[in-house]
């Protein structure tokens, strides 16, 4: 079912960090087999961030070419999802709203649950395009996923930003009722304010995702929604991309449909082109899982897909947009694939270095050397403040 007016994704734009540790060059180090990271978790590198790079780099570096496009006249609304906030009290979009010169009539404010807040934000941002439709919402997914080196997380780190323009009449997927809704208060992963890592019980988490699959699956049929079979295919969110061939095996089992391991294969690989090399970005990973699909296959005009978006805690939603007649010209597929290739790749001991260097949390002055590729970067710490600055 679709409400009257559509709305939803009108402008996509991914941007990752700078540098790239493959799992081949972890393996070597941890003593893995490197075929259980390429196909026991689907995964083939991992983004780094440098030291002058965050979620408001890039989340600024994601939106900077949407806004470039279209302008901030019509956005009123700016959401910025995360979990890896970098301050308790102020939003990081308010850091954005400066970096690309909004004017001050707009409001923004963070959203946090997990991977799941970015959805949380399309829907609270898809709500106001409804109530007007004459505005658009800028809603940012940005994160950094770090868990405890040597830890079996280790693996499944990642960073990434997706920016998305939601508006009426999209150009790229509108936004179908209704939603299947599922929270369960589980300790599967979480990240305690004094920590930079998460605490995860991975088993507890596999398990955790699956059931809120089912429960996010269940509520949408009960509020009406398609069977599956008439779902092209379903973006999931990717904390690695095996999970996703995993949740489809498992939603397919539920609904009694038959399907063998080539026809999940056929379904879901096309998502996961972004999140095998990028790894898990939290908030974003679904979206960039949406960006894979519609730069892989150019005949989805009109198609009805997927979306389940998880996040620990717990949090699921399942939900269905249509794709847009035509959407293949609003796609930045070159420009996502050289922020891909451009980044640097990492040996293991400088990542290593990388990771234990101090974090210069005394509130004095500390200038960061300009590594970040991006178009801003965070240029230094001082009198307890984030310091941001766009590349000249
Ligand atoms: P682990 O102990 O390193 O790996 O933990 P494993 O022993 O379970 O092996 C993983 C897979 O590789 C298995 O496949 C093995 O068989 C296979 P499966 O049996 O499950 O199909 N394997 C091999 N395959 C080929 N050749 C080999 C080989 N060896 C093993 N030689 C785990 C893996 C994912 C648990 C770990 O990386 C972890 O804790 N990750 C972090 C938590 C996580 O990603 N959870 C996912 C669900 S929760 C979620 O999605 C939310 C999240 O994004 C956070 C948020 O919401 O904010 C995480």
């Amino acid at each position: 079912m679709t409400a009257d007016l559509p709305v939803g994704i009108h402008d996509l734009a991914l941007r990752t960090s700078s540098l790239v540790l493959t799992h081949a060059e972890l393996a070597q180090h941890t003593g893995a087999d490197v075929v259980k990271y390429h196909e026991g978790i689907g995964q083939r590198s991992m983004s780094v961030p440098t030291a002058d790079e965050d979620i408001v780099t890039m989340a600024a570096d994601a939106a900077a070419p949407i806004i470039e496009l279209h302008g901030t006249d019509r956005i009123r609304t700016l959401l910025f999802a995360t979990e890896t906030s970098i301050d308790q009290s102020k939003a990081a979009g308010v850091y954005v709203h400066s970096l690309l010169d909004f004017p001050p009539y707009v409001r923004v404010v963070e959203l946090k649950q997990a991977c799941y807040g970015a959805t949380a934000a399309l829907q609270f941002a898809t709500a106001l395009v409804h109530q007007d439709p004459a505005q658009q919402v800028l809603v940012l997914a940005s994160d950094v996923a770090r868990y405890d080196l040597d830890s079996p997380g280790e693996a499944t780190q990642g960073a990434a930003a997706a920016a998305m323009l939601v508006s009426a009449d999209p150009a790229i997927l509108a936004i179908n009722t209704p939603s299947g809704l599922f929270t369960q208060d589980v300790m599967d992963f979480w990240r305690p304010n004094y920590r930079s890592t998460a605490v995860v019980d991975g088993k507890k988490s596999l398990y955790a995702y699956l059931q809120a699959l089912d429960g996010a699956w269940k509520d949408y049929q009960a509020h009406g929604g398609l069977p599956l079979d008439e779902i092209h295919t379903v973006c999931y969110h990717q904390p690695f991309t095996r999970m996703a061939f995993k949740a489809h095996q498992h939603l397919l089992g539920e609904t009694g449909t038959q399907a063998d391991a080539a026809a999940v294969d056929h379904a879901i690989a096309p998502t996961t082109g972004y999140n095998e090399i990028i790894g898990n970005s939290y908030t974003a990973s679904t979206y960039l899982a949406l960006a894979a699909l519609l730069e892989a296959d150019d005949t989805l005009d009109g198609q009805t897909v997927g979306l389940f978006s998880y996040g620990s805690g717990s949090v699921a939603e399942f939900f269905t947009g249509q794709v847009a007649p035509g959407y293949q010209a609003a796609l930045r597929t070159d420009d996502h694939r050289s922020v891909v290739d451009r980044r640097r790749p990492l040996d293991y001991d400088t990542y290593r270095q990388l990771r234990m260097a101090p974090t210069h949390t005394n509130g004095a002055h500390h200038t960061l050397p300009h590594h970040a590729q991006g178009a801003f970067r965070l240029a230094a710490l001082r009198d307890h403040q984030r310091i941001y600055e766009a590349v000249p």
